[in-house]
């Protein structure tokens, strides 16, 4: 497809209010890069990921791609997305010093994707989250992000989708991109990276401080479009019905069932009817 068309740069919009954790001192590039791009690869994640147990990169090692042939998802599944239609990132990170807080790469990185995307689009295209870690618009998948380990080595990628020709039959109702969900034309792959790292930069400061956990999961919870939606809890040896009540600390998802709370760490999940208007604030940060 032809690449994405250019946008004026973000430095040259309108500012809008936004959700800025403290920014940390030294920028973003102090944390990410060097950046590496490939006209097709087979992952992302599993070139850094390779990359790092072979001693060849280090935490802070961007691989971009404009098209991958074995794109990984969660749950074992694949990625696929129309050629240079998405931004395709991983990034190495260290491994959190506590183990127990992996979840918080996930959550920062998708909240510094929703308010990028946000941000370059001036508010047209407002993602929330999906448990665990989808962006969403109008409840179709805008992103997804996907961590993985080998070792004490940890790599987080992202494919959002940005300008696509249409969407692919058999992800018709489920999946979007910014040109077709309003942002014409679309923020280039580019600045939609940019972006993302500096808000994200921002986010892993936050959750590095003290009180860290909690501010980032109080964060997703507010731009989460499942808290407070009815929703159907697809698990791989059953299914159960609920309200999604709170994301705890951990980042787990807690469903109120008519049989009690039920305390989710991974699955899979529908939203079945959305959080009413008197729900949690809309507003971001
Ligand atoms: C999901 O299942 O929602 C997560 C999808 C993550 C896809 C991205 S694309 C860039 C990076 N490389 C991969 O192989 N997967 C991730």
């Amino acid at each position: 497809m032809a690449a994405a068309p250019s946008n004026p740069p973000a430095s040259s919009r309108p500012a809008r209010p936004a959700s800025p954790p403290e920014r940390a001192n030294p920028p973003a590039a102090a944390r990410f890069g060097p950046i590496e791009r490939f006209a097709e690869i087979d992952s992302t994640n599993r070139y850094l990921l390779d990359a790092a147990v072979a001693g060849r990169r280090s935490a802070g090692a961007v691989a971009v791609a404009d098209r991958q042939t074995a794109g990984r998802g969660r749950l074992g599944r694949t990625w696929t997305a129309p050629p240079g239609g998405s931004l395709l990132v991983s990034v190495l990170l260290g491994a959190p010093a506590n183990p127990n807080e992996r979840h918080l790469l996930t959550l920062s990185a998708g909240i510094a994707a929703a308010e990028a995307v946000t941000t370059l689009t001036d508010g047209h295209v407002a993602p929330r989250l999906k448990w665990p870690n989808d962006l969403v618009v109008d409840d179709r998948k805008l992103a997804g992000v996907l961590a993985e380990s080998v070792g004490g080595h940890v790599v987080v990628g992202m494919g959002l989708n940005i300008d696509w020709p249409g969407v692919p039959d058999e992800l018709i109702g489920i999946a979007t991109a910014l040109n077709l969900a309003g942002a014409v034309p679309p923020p280039t792959r580019d600045s939609v990276l940019d972006l993302w790292l500096d808000r994200w930069h921002g986010w892993l400061a936050v959750a590095e401080a003290p009180a860290g956990p909690e501010r980032v999961v109080a964060a997703a919870t507010r731009l989460s479009a499942t808290i407070g939606s009815s929703v159907r809890v697809e698990l791989a040896s059953e299914r159960f019905e609920g309200l999604a009540e709170r994301i705890t600390d951990a980042g787990h998802l807690v469903v109120v069932t008519d049989a009690g709370p039920r305390e989710v760490s991974a699955g899979d999940v529908v939203h079945l009817r959305p959080r009413s208007a008197g729900g949690l604030p809309d507003s971001h940060g």
